[in-house]
C-alpha cells in the first residue's frame, strides 16, 4: 500500500479490521516497526480526534509524529498548476511538498472542501498535488470529499459490536441506516460519502440512506444503498443508525431543508431494532442528536471515537511494511 485516501486502497476490509482490533488488544506489539521514522501531520483545518489518534497510533509504532497546522501557521499554499502567484498565496505545493517528502517518511494531510465549487472540491486537487509532489506515502486525514480513517473506524466499530456478546441482530445482515440530521451550518459531504463508500465495498450489511429530498449524495459513493426519504420508514428494524449532517450535493453546498424533526431522539430510536447509534463527532447536541440519545445506553459514539487510534495504527502499519 502506497497511499491511503479511500477504500480503493484497501482490497481486504475485513483483514485490516482484524489488524486494527489486534492493535486494540495489544497496542505496543509493533513498537519498533516505525523506529527512526518520522510522520508529518499537516492540518489545513481544525481537528481533535484525527490529530490526537493519529499521533498516538504513530507513537505506538515507534514513530515520531510532527504536527504542522499549515492552515493557520504555515505559508498560504497555492495548488493550481502554472499559477501566476501575484495574489495572497505565498508558496506552491510543488515547492513545499518535496521538502516534506525529505523531512518525513509518511505524510498525512487534512483538507476541507470550499463548498463553493463542486467540480473543484470533487477533483481532490489538494491531496492529489501532495501525492504528486511529496514522493512519500500520503494518508488522508479527511479530504474534500472523503474521510477514510473515520470510515475504517466505523467498520471496525460495527464489527466489534457484532462480535460482542451483547449484540443481537435478528437480520441475516445487520441493517445499517445512515440518516441525515439538521445542523446550523453547511457541512461537507465527506463523512457521508466515505461511510457509504466503505459500507458498500464491505458488502456485509443491508444499507439504507435516509435524507430529505434534494440531499442526495454523489452516486459514485451512494450507489448500492437503499435511498429512503421517509426517516421513520428507514429506521424500522435498524441495528445501527449513523447520524450525520451534510449540505446539498446537487445544488452544491447549500442548506435546503433544516427540519428539526430529522433530529434523532428516543421516539425515533424506538422504531429501530434497539439500534446502536453512531456519529463521527463533533456533534451539535439537541440539533443533530438529543441528549437522551448521546448520553443513553445505545450510543457507541465514545467507543467509535476511541477506535480511531486502531484504524490509524493499522493503516500506518501497512504503509511501514510496504
Ligand atoms: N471525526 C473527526 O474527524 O473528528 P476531528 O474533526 O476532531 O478530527
Amino acid at each position: 500500500m502506497k497511499q491511503f485516501i479511500s477504500v480503493n486502497d484497501i482490497p481486504d476490509i475485513n483483514a485490516i479490521v482484524k489488524e486494527a482490533l489486534a492493535y486494540k488488544a495489544d497496542p505496543f506489539k509493533d513498537r519498533t516497526l516505525g523506529k527512526d521514522k518520522r510522520i508529518g501531520l499537516l492540518f489545513l483545518n481544525p481537528s481533535m480526534r484525527t490529530r490526537l489518534s493519529t499521533q498516538i497510533a504513530a507513537q505506538n509504532l515507534g514513530m515520531e509524529p510532527i504536527v504542522f497546522n499549515v492552515g493557520s501557521e504555515g505559508w498560504a499554499l497555492e495548488f493550481e498548476e502554472e499559477a501566476i502567484m501575484s495574489g495572497s498565496k505565498v508558496e506552491h505545493v510543488k515547492d513545499a511538498a518535496p521538502i516534506m517528502g525529505k523531512y518525513f517518511d509518511i505524510l498525512c494531510i487534512r483538507t476541507f472542501p470550499s463548498l463553493q465549487n463542486r467540480d473543484d472540491d470533487y477533483s481532490e486537487l489538494y491531496i492529489k498535488q501532495f501525492i504528486k509532489y511529496a514522493g512519500i506515502p500520503v494518508v488522508s486525514l479527511e479530504s474534500a470529499t472523503l474521510h477514510p480513517l473515520q470510515s475504517l473506524t466505523d467498520i471496525i466499530t460495527i464489527t466489534e459490536v457484532l462480535q460482542s456478546h451483547t449484540s443481537q441482530t435478528s437480520n441475516p445482515k445487520p441493517k445499517i441506516v445512515l440518516t441525515w440530521a439538521p445542523h446550523v451550518k453547511a457541512l461537507p459531504q465527506c463523512v457521508a460519502n466515505s461511510f457509504a463508500q466503505w459500507v458498500n465495498a464491505w458488502g456485509e450489511a443491508d444499507f439504507t440512506i435516509t435524507h430529505p429530498e434534494d440531499y442526495e449524495l454523489d452516486e459514485q459513493f451512494s450507489k448500492g444503498a437503499n435511498i429512503v426519504y421517509n426517516q421513520e420508514e428507514a429506521l424500522k428494524d435498524a441495528d445501527f443508525v449513523y447520524v450525520k449532517n451534510w449540505s446539498t450535493y446537487k445544488d452544491y453546498g447549500k442548506i435546503y431543508c433544516n427540519d428539526p424533526e430529522w433530529m434523532l431522539n428516543a421516539d425515533k430510536l424506538s422504531i429501530t431494532s434497539n439500534a446502536k447509534v453512531m456519529h463521527c463527532l463533533p456533534v451539535r447536541r439537541n440539533v443533530e442528536l438529543s441528549d437522551e440519545i448521546l448520553d443513553g445506553a445505545n450510543s457507541i459514539i465514545t467507543q467509535q471515537a476511541s477506535n480511531r487510534v486502531w484504524a490509524a495504527q493499522a493503516v500506518l502499519s501497512r504503509l511501514l511494511r510496504q
